[in-house]
């Protein structure tokens, strides 16, 4: 963390203990939601996992960072939305989250994450992130379960099956 002099940041994952007034204004400030109403984002959240980070500054706390997936908890996450409020951009916020998010326990095995981003593609490829289609915004990140493992063909299979 780059976060000199700012306290640790404190991991919200709950929508209900979130500033909304502040999640919303920071998410529909950036290109991909400026035509967001309110109602549309209230509604993404009420499906997502939602997490943010507080910082408890000396005038009391304020958000600073916010990000949501959905899940299957099981095959798929897709992130969206990640945000940092701009008087805190730079000082390692948005890793600090996007780590928190990739080792939340219930998603941490998940294998495929996905993403779209304009150009912020070098915040996730050190995180394992691929751009799909070159010039596309489409990330991909794969990882193996430990306990996954391809099922044998049985002998003299030599066709492709769909699972
Ligand atoms: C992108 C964003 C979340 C990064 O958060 P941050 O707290 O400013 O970033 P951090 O300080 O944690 O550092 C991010 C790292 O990614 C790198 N990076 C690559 N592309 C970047 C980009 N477009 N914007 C910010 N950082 C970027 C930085 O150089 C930095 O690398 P470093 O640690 O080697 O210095 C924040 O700048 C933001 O909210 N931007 C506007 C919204 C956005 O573009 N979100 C991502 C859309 S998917």
């Amino acid at each position: 963390m780059k976060a000199h002099g700012l306290p640790y940041p404190r991991l919200l994952t709950e929508a209900h203990e979130m500033d909304l007034d502040w999640v919303f204004r920071s998410v529909r400030a950036e290109y991909w939601a400026r035509s967001r109403s309110r109602a549309d984002m209230q509604r993404a959240m009420d499906n997502s996992r939602n997490f943010g980070i507080v910082l408890d500054l000396p005038e009391g706390p304020r958000q600073v960072a916010y990000a949501r997936v959905i899940t299957d908890g099981l095959v798929l996450v897709y992130l969206f939305d990640l945000v940092v409020d701009p008087d805190f951009r730079g000082r390692g916020y948005g890793r600090w989250l996007l780590e928190r998010i990739l080792e939340a326990p219930d998603l941490r095995r998940v294998n495929t994450w996905m993403l779209a981003t304009r150009d912020a593609q070098g915040l996730y490829t050190r995180y394992g992130f691929k751009t799909l289609v070159e010039e596309e915004p489409l990330m991909v990140r794969l990882q193996q379960r430990p306990d996954w493992e391809m099922p044998a063909k049985p002998p003299g299979n030599t066709g492709s099956s769909n699972p």
